[in-house]
């Protein structure tokens, strides 16, 4: 092992998958060795979430980060210096003390998960392993189970459809490869079906086909058909999730749904998503209710948590302490892992866990802007998180992730197996 003391910390900024700034930390040990992360960035963002710091101004629409690099090349790199790199826990408790608010609205968010992450490569490099492995430290870790897009919608689309994204799950693929075959046939059958259709329009925020549907449910008939065209049985081998996003549409109880042009409250929601669940092979469902509607939750949960999924994103913000509530209230059954919702590696872990205490199913999932950084997809195999979310099946920022499962996979051999449909509730696997 090389000498792990940080030497240095570097801020730099670099641009995301929209074209827009975001940050990027070296942390450099006295050893040699060195880690790079990159901060990604979310649109439809939770309110309980870090939040990033933006300049403000006219420069790239105010979306500049040149105060949240200056924190990185002033304060974060005095504070961290001549700390090791491999005590995470010690580190990101100095970055919580440095910035002294909540939600890291002083330093930004930004600024700290690139730090947090960037000395997590560095710890890793120095022990001369891969970050899964470093992470997994000899415990045995399944391959994740991927959710990927392929139409996107909501803030990724200009709200073209309410829902923001309808993906694909192939739980019955006996591999992490074999479930992105079955996925690139499901999405190259849906690009056929949309441009026989004339719907055909580019692609959105996280790279699947930008909706040109009249309802939500032209959505899912599309969806289910391009499963069917592409071979397979829709449920039984390729299933079907939604992240409803729902945060984004409604609020105090009334969820306006603007494609269909109507208003529900809370009972229509749930019962509306009721109707796709009996309708449509759905597995999984993300925020079904906005993140101020506790007890929609609840409901939602208690009436079909038992045969799908319930995922807390915008509810649960990556925060331990909300994982561990909502497992209290039966609100949920799964919880969404990003980083930069936390705004550490240790805080992102400790979600996780109180995720697994709870006998949640755990899903680590990128943002909608992204870059090449492929930090998740470690802590995804390390942490056995046993799914995995990173956007659709187009465009680099996104196949950087799938690709380094790959490798990881072709790498653990006969080591782990493939999460599958372990990775879901029981009762999820009824189609
Ligand atoms: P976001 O979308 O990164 O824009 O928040 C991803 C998600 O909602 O899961
Ligand atoms: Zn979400």
């Amino acid at each position: 092992m090389t000498d792990t003391t940080i030497a240095a910390v570097r801020g730099r900024r670099v641009w995301d998958s929209r074209g827009r700034p975001t940050v990027e930390a070296d942390v450099i040990l006295k050893g040699g060795r060195s880690g790079r992360a990159i901060a990604p960035a979310g649109a439809s963002t939770g309110t309980g979430e870090a939040v990033d710091k933006r300049d403000g101004g006219t420069a790239f629409g105010g979306l500049d980060v040149t105060a949240a690099v200056a924190a990185v090349n002033g304060e974060i790199a005095a504070a961290l210096a001549g700390r090791d790199a491999r005590d995470q826990a010690g580190i990101d408790a100095v970055l919580i003390a440095l910035d002294g608010t909540e939600n890291f609205a002083r330093l930004g968010g930004n600024a700290v998960v690139a730090t947090s992450m960037a000395v997590l490569h560095a710890a890793a490099a120095a022990s001369g392993q891969p970050l899964w492995r470093y992470l997994s430290q000899g415990r045995k870790v399944r391959i994740p189970l991927p959710e990927i897009q392929i139409f996107g919608g909501g803030a990724h689309a200009a709200r073209r459809v309410d829902v923001q994204d309808f993906m694909v799950m192939c739980p019955a693929a006996t591999s992490f490869a074999q479930a992105l075959d079955w996925t690139a046939e499901v999405y190259r059958a849906a690009g056929t079906l949309m441009k026989q259709a004339g719907k055909l329009q580019g692609v959105a925020d996280e790279g699947g086909f930008w909706p040109a549907f009249a309802s939500n449910e032209e959505a899912l008939d599309t969806l289910v058909r391009a499963i069917e065209n592409a071979g397979f049985k829709p449920g039984a081998e390729v299933a079907i999730s939604l992240d409803i996003a729902a945060s984004e549409f409604g609020r105090d109880g009334v969820y306006k749904l603007a494609l269909e042009q109507r208003e529900l409250d809370s009972a229509g929601m749930i019962a509306l998503l009721g109707r796709w669940l009996d309708a449509y092979p759905i597995v999984s469902i993300e925020d079904p209710l906005a993140e101020d509607d506790r007890q929609g939750f609840q409901d939602f949960t208690a009436a079909y948590g038992s045969r799908c999924q319930v995922i807390g994103d915008d509810y649960l913000v990556t925060n331990a302490g909300r994982v561990e509530a909502a497992a209290r209230e039966k609100a949920l059954n799964a919880v969404l892992i990003k980083p930069n919702q936390s705004g550490t590696v240790s805080g992102t872990r400790a979600a996780l866990e109180a995720g697994k205490a709870a006998g949640f199913g755990t899903i680590v999932s990128a943002r909608s802007g992204e870059t090449e950084d492929v930090t998740i997809a470690h802590l995804a195999v390390g942490w056995d998180s046993g799914q995995f979310k990173v956007g659709s099946f187009t465009r680099s920022e996104r196949m950087a992730k799938w690709n380094e499962v790959l490798r990881i996979e072709e790498e653990l051999a006969d080591e782990a197996g493939f999460a599958g449909w372990a990775a879901l509730p029981a009762g999820a696997r009824r189609w």
